[in-house]
């Protein structure tokens, strides 16, 4: 008999949740927080608020969408870490009450192996592709930005990591200067389109090793773009899309240059991206066709999976469950986790 999980997402500004048997994800609800776009970025405070309104309406329809009841749950798999501390309480408070309530286990599970093993997840109606251990996956996302060597479903070590912002901050903060809304990272993916990537040149980092950094990026644009406007008010406006192109066109070269480093030192030919910013259509193409050149086979998330869900988080919840890594009932969310 298939073991069947409910998870529980609430690290940063979406509340998750999804039921998944086995292997095949049943249920996948998300809402979606809107409050924050005025601020142009995520409020912790009203990020918990929000999480608190919609935690129990979206544990409710993921069970419905199941068609199943807290009866054929055999384990809640919540989001201990890494996240905003007052979201993450939220989630595991709940998962608390209601393992408590129905005498349920509770499996905690680290957000970030989440989006690694979302490429594990089938659907009801198809099999997804899943890559081979040992793999790597690019894990890039909002908070992070990660070379991860996964030998095993939870067996996981970061070779590569971000010495300042992520990926998905450059992408934002960059987007936030232009005056684009927030997130910015698929707005700035959209105009991408229109845009010559080999318009503009911005600073690339020197960095050792696998690591990353992306603040002298960010640095640089702002002040190009200090200079330009200086010149001529209407520059970002006149070259929007130019500039987005030549942005993203930078982030993606900075990721797969690094990728590529590691995956000829590891001898690995089954390259993974996960996260946010693997939602990015430019960063999609370009790992599909660097793959094609080294002989890798490449996976790409579904859409679904890139951003915060909480079917990753079942999944995970699901391999820790079989090793019968149960969370006690005075488990705390963490902030930061520094290990996989
Ligand atoms: O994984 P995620 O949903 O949350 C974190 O755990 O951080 O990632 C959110 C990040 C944001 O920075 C957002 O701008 C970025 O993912 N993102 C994208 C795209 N879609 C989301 N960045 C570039 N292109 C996209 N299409
Ligand atoms: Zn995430």
């Amino acid at each position: 008999m298939d073991i069947t999980i409910l998870g529980i997402e609430s690290s940063c500004d979406d509340t998750s949740a999804a039921v998944l048997r086995g292997n095949v994800l049943l249920s996948n609800v998300i809402a979606s927080q809107e409050v924050h776009i005025r601020y142009g970025g995520v409020i912790p405070e009203l990020a918990s608020r929000a999480h608190q309104q919609n935690i129990i309406p979206v544990v409710d329809a993921a069970l419905k969408g199941a068609s199943l009841t807290l009866d054929d749950i055999d384990a809640i798999a919540f989001t201990r870490g890494p996240g905003l501390l007052g979201s993450l309480l939220v989630g595991v408070s709940f998962t608390k009450g209601l393992a408590l309530a129905k005498n349920i286990p509770m499996v905690e599970v680290n957000h970030l192996q989440g989006h690694i093993l979302s490429h594990f997840i089938d659907l009801p109606d198809r099999q997804l592709p899943h890559p081979s251990f040992p793999f790597l996956c690019l894990l890039v996302s909002g908070g992070h930005t990660q070379i991860v060597l996964v030998r095993d479903y939870l067996d996981m070590e970061i070779i590569g990591t971000t010495i300042d912002d992520a990926a998905g901050e450059a992408f934002d903060k960059c987007a936030k200067v232009m005056g684009l809304p927030y997130p910015g990272g698929p707005v700035i993916d959209r105009l991408a389109k229109e845009g010559d990537p080999k318009r503009f040149h911005f600073a690339r980092p020197s960095v050792d090793g696998y690591d990353y950094s992306f603040s002298g990026l960010k640095t640089s644009f702002l002040y190009f773009l200090r200079d330009r406007m200086a010149e001529d008010p209407a520059f970002i406006e006149e070259n929007k899309a130019d500039l987005c192109a030549s942005l993203q066109y930078t982030i993606i070269e900075i990721l797969l240059n690094k990728l590529v480093k590691a995956a000829r030192a590891f001898d690995i030919t089954d390259i993974a991206i996960a996260g946010g910013v693997s939602a990015n259509s430019g960063l999609r193409e370009a790992i599909v066709r660097e793959g094609k050149k080294r002989r890798w086979r490449t996976f790409l998330p579904e859409f679904k999976f890139t951003t915060d869900n909480a079917a990753m988080i079942a999944m995970t919840g699901m391999h820790r469950y079989l090793k019968g890594e149960f969370a006690p009932m005075d488990v705390s969310p963490v902030a930061r986790i520094s290990e996989l």
